[in-house]
């Protein structure tokens, strides 16, 4: 046993000497701690302004998981029975009743939805239906162009799968993180390779205009040739999109206890490893005919690639978020529901909105927050904030886009800020240089 040392990561900006532990995706701006119960207020005025010709989106947490995963942050309740379920459903479509009947959503047609969790696909048929039956009866849905359901291997059945596409799913992700079993054992999954490959096949033989497979490189005890095998087969399996995440240790989670405790068999592999197995399955998935479109994302078709949760989100159209301690965006205002099962389920159950926190963005908040977003595609063209915002990022970020260009991790030019490889190996760390400074040292959470 050893007990490495892992300085916490007191912010999102990069220290000089990079810590193990810590959240490294950003999702949101201002971080999260900087939300506050406060601004609630500021979401009720935005949802009763007049309803925007702009599209709207959902996104519904589905918190249920069969066994939590050493190293996953999201909330997620464990095997739980199905009355738990069942109750917790029909306070997401009451929740969504609450939503429609505001002005600024009222008529409004859906363009997009994201099942998110936890693992969705735990979920029974019947359950899906009758989700999707209470959402489509407080919401147009008919012309929606895209809706995403995420899977976890083991609960992938065949019928299930027809379920999934009777009620209009278009877009599968399932977390298959490595191929290696003794891996995917010592980070706490409950499924094996043999699982994905099952589950995978089953999924082609239904017909989703687009499968993504989700990756972690860097997981607990990870060597370079388990990383280059993990790789060798997601590319045999060719599905549409490969998402690959560098693997984080969020202090909420039991592999940040464990690394305190000192009770791991190996120690967490540091940043400069991560982003050099980042870098090495990117241009194998590139030599194997894959363009990289984010930080984070490669597909087999870019011409036929859209990820409208991801592009329409990124660029300050509004969001619902559904569910206990689910994020939403709408007009301009940051939301996140309340955190545990029983505080969401009363508040709906009084009639209220069950938001915890928020944030009202200014006008320049909203710049910020949609540039180090998009940033993290790999490339930002300037041309919508000068016309959207009347602002001129060359000028507005002068400071900070000199020195990263200096540094060697972006290019500035009139028309885009583009960044390279390095840069978007690390783009995540380098998105608190552009943040208003009362938010540059602040905590992720
Ligand atoms: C909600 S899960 C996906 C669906 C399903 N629950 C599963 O795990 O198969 C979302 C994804 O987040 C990623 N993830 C979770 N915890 C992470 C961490 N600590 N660092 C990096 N990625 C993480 C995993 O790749 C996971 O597939
Ligand atoms: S990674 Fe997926 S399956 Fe594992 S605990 Fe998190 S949400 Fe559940």
């Amino acid at each position: 046993m050893i007990a490495p040392t892992v300085p916490d990561l007191p912010s999102q900006r990069a220290p000089v000497n990079e810590p193990v532990a810590g959240n490294y995706f950003v999702a949101a701006y201002p971080p999260f701690s900087a939300w506050d119960a406060a601004h609630s207020p500021g979401l009720h005025k935005a949802l009763e302004r007049p309803a925007p010709a702009t599209p709207l989106g959902l996104y519904i947490h589905l918190p249920f998981c069969q066994k939590k995963c050493d190293y996953c942050y999201y909330l997620s309740y464990i095997a739980q029975p199905a009355a738990v379920v069942d109750q917790y459903l029909e306070t997401v479509v009451r929740e969504c009743a609450l939503y429609a009947e505001q002005p600024g959503v009222k008529g409004r047609s859906l363009s997009f939805a994201y099942f998110g969790g936890g693992t969705p696909s735990s979920l029974s048929s019947t359950q899906v239906r009758q989700l999707v039956d209470g959402l489509r009866r407080e919401f147009f849905w008919d012309g929606i162009e895209e809706v995403t359901f995420e899977c976890a291997p083991r609960s992938v059945r065949p019928e299930f799968l027809e379920t999934l596409r009777e009620v209009g799913v278009t877009r599968l992700s399932m977390g298959v993180q490595s191929f290696d079993d003794e891996l995917l054992r010592l980070n706490g999954r409950v499924h094996l390779a043999e699982d994905v490959v099952r589950a995978y096949a089953l999924i082609r033989q239904t017909d989703f205009a687009w499968v993504n497979l989700d990756l972690m490189c860097g997981l607990l005890g990870e060597t370079e040739a388990q990383w280059r095998e993990s790789i060798r087969r997601v590319i045999a399996l060719a599905p549409d999109g490969v998402t690959i995440y560098q693997t984080e240790i969020p202090h909420n989670t039991q592999l940040y206890r464990d690394v305190k405790a000192g009770v791991l068999p190996v120690a967490p592999l540091s940043w400069d490893t991560k982003r050099a197995r980042l870098d090495e399955g990117f241009r194998e998935l590139e030599r194997a005919g894959y363009t990289i479109v984010s930080a984070y994302n490669a597909v087999k078709e870019p011409q036929r690639h859209r990820f409208l949760y991801q592009e329409y989100l990124w660029r300050g159209e509004d969001m619902l978020g559904l569910g206990v301690a689910a994020f939403g965006y709408f007009g301009g205002v940051h939301a996140q529901n309340e955190i545990t099962l029983e505080q969401y389920e009363a508040a709906v159950a009084r009639g209220e909105l069950p938001v915890k926190r928020a944030f009202k963005l200014s006008e320049h908040d909203q710049v910020v927050r949609e540039f180090v977003l998009q940033l993290k595609l790999g490339e930002v063209p300037l041309a919508p904030f000068r016309e959207r915002f009347g602002v001129d990022l060359g000028i507005e970020f002068a400071k900070p886009l000199q020195a990263l260009a200096a540094e060697g991790w972006l290019i500035v030019c009139r028309e885009f800020v583009r960044l390279t490889r390095p840069g978007l190996l690390r783009v995540d760390r380098l998105l608190s240089h552009f943040y208003d400074s009362q938010f540059q040292d602040i905590r992720y959470t």
